[in-house]
């Protein structure tokens, strides 16, 4: 992992926890310093330049939504587990209450390198102890019955709250088709999903179409088809859900105070939902 001058999808984590350690007031994330290095500092100073300088604030944006959201469905909603998909190196278990079960999946080599990692800063006191578990998945495998099985020993019947931020941007739609199934089959009535990803009208501004440029250069991925944009329609239409939230990076800069610097044709405006499963 890191050795080489190109990124790998995997290493996305890496630039999403630095963009949150950036400003830690705004995205409370205050154990996303961690995972800063060398290299991804490197990358983020020339991805700020060439793609979009908001880039910080709208990963720090999204971080403090989805964190409020899932306090206060722990909080109001009974909520117990929390289940991440594509996980990366987001810390929500040390930033909720010790109570809360986590199940965090990502590629086994996010899983390798990240599990030891923690328990080593939890024997040294930096991190809290948290009931915390590693799944290790590529979603473009057939995973889904295992993974179900792995999920149902850890959780049984409790209430959950499953997170997919900043993942479907790099599936295509059978493979978001088959998580989406996945989590009906995890969830039952009144559990909650967040999700963010980016609508297709984005794929007309100069701020995607450089961000297409430099991932040309830098991933192996290059064509604006193989990035996943998602309709509101999605969300709205998904069988035995209800949406009960839509926010974008505009309507968090004033829930939050945040002051925008850029137009609007330079920013990555990402769309982040929370639906919720109805009676069936
Ligand atoms: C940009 S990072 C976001 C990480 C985290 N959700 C966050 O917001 O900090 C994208 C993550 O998706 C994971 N990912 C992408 N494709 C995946 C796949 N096919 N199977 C499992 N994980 C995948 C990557 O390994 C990476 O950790």
């Amino acid at each position: 992992m890191l050795d080489s001058n190109n990124i790998e999808i995997h290493e996305t984590a890496f630039v999403t926890s630095t963009f949150r350690a950036t400003d830690v007031i705004l995205s409370k994330d205050v154990f996303a310093y961690l995972w800063r290095n060398p290299k991804t500092e490197k990358w983020i100073r020339e991805y700020l330049k060439k793609v979009s300088s908001e880039e910080t604030f709208t990963h720090c944006l999204r971080n403090r939504y989805f964190l409020e959201s899932i306090k206060e469905n722990i909080g109001t909603n009974g909520i117990e587990v929390l289940i991440n998909f594509g996980a990366g190196f987001s810390m929500y278990p040390f930033l909720l209450d010790k109570k809360t079960i986590n199940i965090e999946i990502d590629k086994w080599e996010v899983v390798e390198y990240k599990k030891p990692k923690i328990e080593q800063w939890q024997k040294t006191n930096v991190l809290p102890k948290r009931n915390l578990h590693f799944i290790g998945v590529d979603f473009s495998t057939a995973y889904k019955d295992a993974l179900l099985t792995t999920i149902k020993a850890i959780k049984g019947n409790k209430k959950c709250f499953i997170l997919i931020e900043g993942v479907l941007f790099f599936l295509d739609r059978e493979e978001t088709d088959n998580l989406f199934d996945l989590f009906n089959s995890i969830q039952n009535t009144g559990d909650i999903i967040g999700s963010a990803s980016f609508q297709d009208e984005l794929k007309e501004s100069l701020a995607f179409k450089r961000l297409l440029r430099f991932f040309g250069e830098k991933v192996a991925k290059t064509k604006a088809s193989d990035y996943q944009t998602v309709k509101d329609e999605f969300y709205q239409r998904r069988a035995n859900y209800s949406l009960m939230d839509h926010q974008d990076y505009f309507s968090l800069s004033k829930t939050y105070n945040h002051k925008i610097r850029l137009q609007k044709e330079l920013i990555l405006n990402e769309n982040f939902y929370l639906l919720q499963k109805m009676k069936s």
